[in-house]
């Protein structure tokens, strides 16, 4: 892959929580099954079955991503985060809505989840949303106050994405179990970035986004255990084991197996490790250099690869503008958050002057140290000069 290092002349990209770019590799899986294999993979003849069995790969390789190689069936595609979180809300509120009626989610959901549960809460859902503490992490014993027998789904998701703080899922699918209910990790920003097993976090499912990890943007999956029964995501062919009907888009599964596999090859060879010892050494040099900014979330465990700053001087907005040879976001891609921050900053007791300061830098399995070099010094040029929202009187214009 082309590195930022490889491009002198372009911005440094830091904005792979937003999403990053297909994988050469990935690409180069894909190319056959638009034109050479381009059958539909539930005829009968001898080359579509080639193309079930390319299908099959893929589904064996996300599912060995997640940990549930010894269940790949309990893996199914869908367009992407965004589909898999409605099905499960949805599918919820359809199968369960006469037995159970409240459904638990975090203050710092993404929207996918969030509007989803708005949706229900219109149908009759009762919606209970668990505080996070100052580091984003959700309140175990308000969590526990939300359990009961009319508890029929709890959607924790599993790293955030605007800072990264990864929630303790496996005690929320022990304690939510114990009273029956599902459990729901939107895990769209961490697979691809940490290892994540199923079996460990004990969920009843478990949303993948593509295109967080150098997939296709358009494919995701839902991993399901085995034995539960979430209504279909579509009717129809019976496709996908009759969970979502529909022919399947082949090169994007290709493409999400093959993503899988580069993945689950780059954790094994320790390179959330290398990733987070490169984004501390931004993140010490930055403080170093100017105290008075806070970088969010480092109090729990965080996602190697995120780093979520503001300074009380700058808008996230304005910092950024200030900063053309760096490509970053001032919060989630799916916000448009204004000067008083995000939903999620605002969740975890962020003063909105400071919240609208914003600015998440995120890195990419490509990004290197020299990339990182140009970040903090455009950053420290930025903030060594007069901010837009300074009045004080040294400010030199
Ligand atoms: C935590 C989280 N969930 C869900 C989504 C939505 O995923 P998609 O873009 O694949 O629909 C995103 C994308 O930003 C995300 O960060």
């Amino acid at each position: 892959m082309r590195t930022d290092a490889a491009r002198p002349h372009m911005p440094v990209y830091l904005d792979f929580n937003a999403t990053t770019p297909v994988d050469p590799q990935v690409v180069a899986a894909m190319t056959p099954f638009w034109t050479d294999h381009f059958y539909n993979p539930s005829a009968a003849y001898p080359e579509a079955l080639t193309v079930q069995s390319a299908l099959d790969q893929a589904r064996a390789a996300v599912a060995a991503l997640l940990g549930a190689d010894r269940e790949p069936h309990s893996i199914v595609f869908t367009s992407g985060g965004t589909e898999s979180n409605n099905w499960v809300l949805r599918g919820m509120w359809m199968g369960r809505r006469s037995r159970r009626h409240r459904l638990v989610l975090s203050a710092v959901e993404h929207p996918a989840v969030v509007e989803t549960a708005t949706v229900l809460a219109s149908l009759g859902a009762e919606i209970v949303t668990i505080p996070v503490d100052a580091q984003g992490v959700i309140r175990l014993d308000a969590l526990d106050a939300a359990l009961d027998e009319q508890t029929a789904l709890v959607s924790i998701m599993l790293a955030n994405n605007e800072i990264g703080t990864i929630q303790p899922v496996a005690e929320v699918a022990r304690r939510a179990h114990a009273v029956g209910s599902w459990v729901h990790t939107d895990a769209a920003q961490a697979v691809g970035k940490i290892p994540v097993d199923v079996a460990q976090l004990g969920v009843d499912f478990l949303t993948v986004a593509g295109h967080k990890f150098y997939a296709p943007k358009g494919i995701g999956a839902l991993y399901i255990r085995p034995g539960v029964t979430l209504p279909p995501m579509m009717t129809g062919g019976g496709q996908q084991e009759g969970w979502r009907s529909g022919t399947e888009p082949v090169p994007l599964i290709v493409g999400l197996g093959k993503a899988a596999q580069l993945a689950r090859a780059w954790i094994q060879q320790d390179g959330p490790r290398h990733q987070a010892a490169l984004r501390q050494a931004l993140e010490i040099q930055l403080r170093e250099a100017y105290p008075d900014i806070t970088v969010f979330g480092t109090g729990a465990d965080r996602l190697p690869n995120t780093l979520a700053l503001a300074h009380p001087a700058w808008t996230g907005s304005a910092l950024l503008a200030a900063c053309p040879a760096i490509r970053a976001g001032t919060g989630s891609a799916c916000h448009h958050p204004d000067d008083t921050g995000s939903p999620t900053l605002r969740a975890l007791g962020v003063a909105p002057a400071l919240a609208g300061g914003l600015v998440r830098l995120s890195l990419g399995r490509e990004t290197t140290a020299e990339d990182l070099a140009v970040v903090s010094t455009a950053l420290t040029q930025a903030f060594s000069t007069c901010s837009p929202l300074s009045e004080h009187k040294e400010c030199e214009r």
